[in-house]
C-alpha cells in the first residue's frame, strides 16, 4: 500500500470508554481507516503504571475496549486493531528511546506532573514517569506519518518527534517523523464538573459520561454539569468553559459547527442546550452500548480479531525494531 500510515492508542483503564476518547480520537480513527494504512492499538502496558489493576480485570477491561472500538466502527479488514503487550517490540524500542531521553525533557512532561500529583500513592513507579517514551515506540515502531489524538497528548508527540529526530541525526534515517492529528471542535472535551480539566477514563464518576453509561445517567450528568452564572448561550471558551463545553458535545454528535448550535439555541435557557446535549449522547450511547455487549458475549471471536492485528503489527514492527537496533550495534 501505498497510503499514508496512521497509528494511535487508547488505554485499557476503567470499564469503558469515555465521551472524549470517542470525539476526540476514536471518531477520526474510525474515519480514517480508509485512505490510511491504519494501525490501532490498546495499550496494556500504560494501564499500570498507577495503581496496577488485577489480572483477570485488565484482560477483560482489553476485550471491553476492543468490542468498544469495533462498535464504534472499527473493522479489522480495514484497519490492524491490536494490544500493545502481545508484541515485545514495544519495550524494546522504548528501550533505546529511554536512553536518548534527558531526564530534565521527561520531567517537563505535564502529563506526569498531573498524574503524579492526584494519584495520591505513597511510592510514585518510574514507569509513570517513562511512559511517554513507550509511547513514542508506539508510534516510530509503525512509522506513522499522522497520529490521530486529542489535545492533551499534543507535548507527548512533540518529544515523539524529537526523539525521531535524534536517533535519525545520530544512527541514519531510521523513522517517520509523525505529525499530529487533532480535530477542531472536540479535541478537548472537558470534565462535567470541574471544565478546568479534560475529561478521563481515571477521574471522579460525575464528570465523566462514559459510554456504557445507561440514558438515565448520561442524562443526570448533563443535566448537573457545571456551568456560569449568566445565562446567554455563548461560545466562549475562556470565560464560559462549562457551557462551550456542552455547545463542542452537541456540534460534535450533530456534525454541525458550535457556531451554528451556538446560533440554534440563542435566546434559550442553559436547560434547553442541556436537554439536547443529553438526547444526542443517548441517540448514540445506547445502540452504541448494545452493540459492545453482543461483541462481548463471544471473547474467543475477540481474541480471534486481536490475534490477527498482532500478527499485522508484527510485520512493520519486527522489521522497524530489527532495523533501529541494528543500527545501534546490537
Ligand atoms: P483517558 O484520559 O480517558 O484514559 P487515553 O489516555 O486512553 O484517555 O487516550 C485515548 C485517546 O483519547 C487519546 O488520543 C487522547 O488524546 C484522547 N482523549 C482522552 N481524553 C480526551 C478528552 N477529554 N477530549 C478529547 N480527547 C481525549
Ligand atoms: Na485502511
Amino acid at each position: 500500500t501505498n497510503q499514508p500510515r496512521v497509528l494511535s492508542g487508547i488505554q485499557p483503564t476503567g470499564e469503558s470508554m469515555q465521551l472524549g476518547n470517542y470525539l476526540g480520537a476514536v471518531r477520526n480513527w474510525v474515519a480514517m481507516q480508509d485512505g490510511y494504512d491504519a494501525y490501532y492499538c490498546v495499550v496494556d502496558l500504560h494501564a499500570i503504571t498507577l495503581e496496577p489493576p488485577e489480572p483477570e480485570a485488565l484482560r477483560q477491561r482489553t476485550r471491553i475496549v476492543t468490542a468498544q472500538l469495533l462498535a464504534a466502527g472499527l473493522d479489522p479488514d480495514r484497519c490492524a486493531l491490536f494490544v500493545q503487550s502481545h508484541l515485545p517490540e514495544h519495550p524494546q524500542l522504548s528501550w533505546v528511546l529511554e536512553c536518548l531521553t534527558g531526564f530534565g525533557e521527561a520531567s517537563r512532561m505535564t502529563q506526569f506532573k498531573d498524574k503524579s500529583a492526584k494519584s495520591g500513592a505513597d511510592r510514585q513507579g518510574v514507569g509513570l514517569f517513562t511512559y511517554p517514551i513507550l509511547q513514542a515506540a508506539d508510534i516510530l515502531l509503525y512509522q506513522a506519518d499522522q497520529v490521530p489524538i486529542g489535545e492533551d497528548q499534543r507535548q507527548h508527540l512533540e518529544l515523539t518527534r524529537n526523539l525521531a529526530q535524534r536517533f535519525n541525526a545520530k544512527y541514519g534515517d531510521t523513522f517517520v517523523v509523525p505529525e499530529a492529528f487533532i480535530g477542531k471542535a472536540a479535541a478537548k472535551i472537558l470534565d462535567l464538573q470541574d471544565p478546568s480539566a479534560k475529561m478521563s477514563k481515571s477521574r471522579a464518576e460525575n464528570g465523566t459520561i462514559f459510554l456504557s453509561d445507561d440514558p438515565g445517567v448520561i442524562t443526570k450528568k448533563v443535566k448537573r454539569a457545571v456551568t456560569d452564572t449568566e445565562s446567554e448561550i455563548r461560545f466562549d471558551p475562556e470565560a464560559k468553559p462549562g457551557l462551550s463545553n456542552l455547545l463542542a458535545i452537541h456540534a460534535a454528535f450533530t456534525d454541525t459547527s458550535v457556531e451554528a448550535v451556538e446560533k440554534e439555541f440563542a435566546g434559550q435557557g442553559y436547560g434547553a442546550l442541556k436537554n439536547a446535549v443529553a438526547e444526542a449522547v443517548v441517540a448514540f450511547a445506547q445502540p452504541f452500548a448494545a452493540r459492545t455487549r453482543e461483541l462481548l458475549d463471544d471473547p474467543a471471536e475477540l481474541d480471534r480479531i486481536l490475534a490477527r492485528g498482532a500478527e499485522r503489527a508484527r510485520a512493520v514492527a519486527g522489521r522497524t525494531v530489527a532495523d533501529a537496533y541494528a543500527k545501534v550495534g546490537f
